[in-house]
């Protein structure tokens, strides 16, 4: 899989996105041999650059955060492909200039008039943006051709911005040339969910009710809002990654198999379960929230939420959220799922444990097998990729002493290969056009009404309790699953 002759224009290359992930991501991939000699480069933004200036944004952000060697010959060759168009979104001569440039590239470097948007910018700008490329008939691709757009989550902050933004899209843009980035579903071990789940059949027969006790997906977080106080207050962790990254983990754990994992069908059966999935009648036992106060990080004392810059003394966002749901199907009725995700928890960890029901009958003394857990299939998406199974062992020695122990995959032990950065793998997707990792917009909506109910409850309940960073959560949360007879796994 190789990228074709194309060019890719990055609207917000200032951001932190471009730097951290986007710009490296692109040497990554020419670094390993998947850009065509021609592929082009163009950034976009409100400064007064010359395309030297942003060549050297790129090798900034190359030599400290891409995941390859930094080599000269790739780089050299890359960087005469780096161009930068200066303006502003409402600037009609900008986009004209930017046209043309295009146009001259694609007469320079061989690009066959095959441009990729990427929209790393606030949605607030996306109709912007999104006008002018219709208006320059950047949007229109010749025969022969493609004109594709990517846009970033947050993908509205309700159904209804979603249904909006949306509408401003395809306006221009038909469906199939909208690649909308969850860059969950980029990750390796992520994709790995439906490796393990159809490319064997040791683990489909028990994956369902007769089998399952329940699900706990969760994405921890060390880091607090760092300088994103912007972005995330009054969005909150539940709208921030719930909304996406969880309920698209959710989908994959709980979905049919798919007929192949072509776009449609992967993402038909995604929705079927998105579809089905059911909140419980009574939100404030189903739902916990929280915001970090002051506590320690690392050894280090750390801020609380509402001393963030940026933040409103009477803020009432979360910086956590746990939440339960239940899936309304054959397969699953009667099994919870549990979703959490949290800021300045006790250490970064997302992961997926599929935990099963106890043996019916244990023919052993009670003593013995007192603090058996229950059987489990943890997917660690990061860090230390892999997948364990936890089951009882005989402890070796003259009684039968039964306790937990572990059977463990690590990526780094059975594989030479080492996993390309989410952004790398989706980059590469859209300049190929291959969708299937892009969610659809009927995902984004069934996700929304999903959480709508739940914000809406929310907001009505003033401002959340709050847990010392560092640990694992508000008192609530253990409440929650404590109902249930359940407990988080310590992690
Ligand atoms: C982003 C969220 O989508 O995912 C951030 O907006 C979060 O708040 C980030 O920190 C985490 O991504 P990763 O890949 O480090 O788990």
């Amino acid at each position: 899989r190789v990228a074709g002759p194309s060019v890719l224009v990055l609207f917000g290359v200032t951001g932190d996105l471009a730097r951290k992930k986007l710009l490296p991501a692109i040497y990554d991939l020419a670094n390993r041999g998947l850009l065509p000699p021609g592929f082009s480069l163009v950034g976009f933004a409100r400064r007064d650059w010359k395309d030297q200036d942003f060549a050297e944004l790129t090798h900034a952000a190359v030599k400290e955060h891409a995941r390859t060697p930094f080599r000269e010959e790739v780089w050299k060759q890359l960087s005469e492909g780096i161009f930068f168009c200066p303006g502003e979104f409402t600037d009609d001569g900008a986009f004209d200039a930017l046209a043309m440039m295009l146009k001259e590239i694609d007469e320079t470097r061989g690009t066959g008039g095959n441009y990729g948007f990427y929209l790393s910018v606030p949605p607030k700008f996306f109709p912007l943006v999104v006008q002018q490329l219709k208006r320059t008939g950047l949007a229109d691709a010749p025969p022969g051709s493609w004109r594709r757009v990517v846009i970033e989550k947050p993908f509205g902050h309700d159904l209804k911005s979603a249904q909006e933004l949306n509408a401003i899209t395809s306006a221009v843009f038909p469906e199939s040339s909208v690649f909308r980035i969850d860059h969950y579903l980029g990750k390796e071990t992520v994709q790995n969910i439906l490796a393990l789940r159809f490319a064997n059949n040791l683990f489909e027969p028990i994956w369902n009710r007769g089998y399952v006790d329940h699900v706990q997906i969760t994405m921890a977080e060390d880091i607090g809002i760092g300088g994103r106080a912007g972005y995330f207050d009054g969005i909150g962790a539940a709208r921030d990654v719930i909304q996406n990254h969880l309920l698209q983990l959710l989908a994959l754990v709980g979905m049919e198999d798919p007929t192949s994992f072509g776009a449609d069908s992967l993402r038909r059966e995604k929705e079927k379960v998105l579809k089905a999935v059911r909140l419980p009648a009574d939100l404030s036992l189903s739902t916990a929230r929280g915001r970090y106060g002051p506590g320690w990080q690392g050894g280090e004392p750390v801020i609380g939420y509402t001393q963030e810059e940026g933040i409103q003394p009477d803020s009432i966002t979360e910086t956590y959220a746990a939440v339960k749901l239940e899936i309304a199907n054959r397969r699953w009725a009667g099994v919870p799922f549990y979703l959490r995700t949290g800021k300045r928890l006790g250490r970064r960890v997302t992961e997926v444990a599929v935990v099963f029901q106890r043996a019916p009958h244990l023919p052993f003394s009670k003593d013995d097998t007192e603090i058996l857990g229950q059987n489990a299939l943890v997917i660690r998406v990061q860090p230390d990729e892999g997948i364990t199974v936890r089951f009882g062992s005989k402890v070796p020695g003259t009684a039968m002493e039964v306790r937990d122990v572990s059977m463990d995959f690590a990526y780094g032990e059975s594989f030479m290969e080492s996993s390309p950065e989410a952004y790398e793998r989706l980059l590469l997707d859209v300049l190929i056009g291959d969708p299937p990792l892009f969610p659809h917009q009927r995902e984004v909506e069934l996700s929304w009404q999903i959480l709508d109910p739940i914000e809406e409850f929310w907001a009505s309940q003033g401002a959340p309790e709050e847990y010392p960073a560092g640990t694992w959560g508000p008192k609530s949360a253990d409440e929650l699953m404590a109902r249930d007879g359940r407990v988080w796994r310590r992690l």
